[in-house]
């Protein structure tokens, strides 16, 4: 009887240590090496220079996995994060995601004013991406995303061009005029 509830409990801790062994298998330094490859479009800091290329640096790792493999499979259309992320393996991709999720971001300029239309209609967003817009998992953090980059994402989700969750549908009901305050307001987020 005792043998046999110690017998359990050993097997119980070995996997214990392998499940933890996987879910932190990522390789920040190999991840940190490989985005070197990034770093002339997404910056050095994961932070590009350029409003078009999205702020990496402390997203959720498991929406920047969740990404790059939707680009490399071809669900995510954009010829530049197609071919990249087509040639990147599994591994790669995870070691990238925990990399630039770990990375913390720094505001590069002062926050601008905030958008008083773009804040009310966030409200309707709130329960999934958070409050202060910080996400969580597949749920993308959006405070201190580029202003330019978050209009056109709306875009793309309003015209179905991009697909992804809940998003093309609830983008659907957004006027122009919305997204622009809500990108506006989000991109004044720290
Ligand atoms: C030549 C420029 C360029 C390079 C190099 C590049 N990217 Fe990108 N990346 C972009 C652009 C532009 C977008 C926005 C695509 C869109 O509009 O859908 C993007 C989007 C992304 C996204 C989606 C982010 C989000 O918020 O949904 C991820 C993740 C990403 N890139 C990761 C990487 C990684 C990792 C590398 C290096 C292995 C890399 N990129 C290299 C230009 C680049
Ligand atoms: C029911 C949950 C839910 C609600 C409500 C929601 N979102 Fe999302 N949103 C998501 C998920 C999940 C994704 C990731 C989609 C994917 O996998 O491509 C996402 C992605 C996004 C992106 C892409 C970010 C990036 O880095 O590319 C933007 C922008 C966005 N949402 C804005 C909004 C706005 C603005 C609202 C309110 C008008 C909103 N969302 C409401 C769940 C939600």
């Amino acid at each position: 009887m005792k043998l046999s509830k110690n017998l359990f409990l050993l097997t119980l801790s070995f996997f214990a240590v392998v499940y933890c062994a996987t879910v932190n298998a990522a390789d920040l330094k190999a991840g940190a090496q490989k985005a070197t490859m990034c770093s002339g479009c997404h910056g050095a800091k994961g932070i590009g220079s350029n409003g078009t290329v999205p702020v990496l640096a402390g997203q959720h790792r498991y929406y920047l996995a969740a990404q790059l493999t939707a680009f490399k499979q071809g669900q995510r259309v954009n010829p530049i994060m197609q071919g990249i992320a087509a040639g990147l393996s599994e591994t790669e991709i995870e070691n990238l995601a925990a990399f630039f999720a770990s990375v913390p971001y720094q505001p590069k300029t002062a926050a601008s004013a905030e958008n008083a239309v773009g804040k009310t209609k966030y409200a309707m967003c709130a329960g999934c991406h958070g409050a202060a817009g910080e996400g969580r998992g597949g749920v993308p953090r959006l405070a201190h995303q580029h202003n330019q980059y978050l209009l056109t994402q709306l875009m793309a989700f309003n015209t179905a061009n991009r697909k992804g969750g809940p998003m093309p549908s609830i983008a659907a009901s957004l006027t122009e005029k919305d997204m622009k305050a809500i990108s506006s307001y989000l991109s004044t987020l720290k």
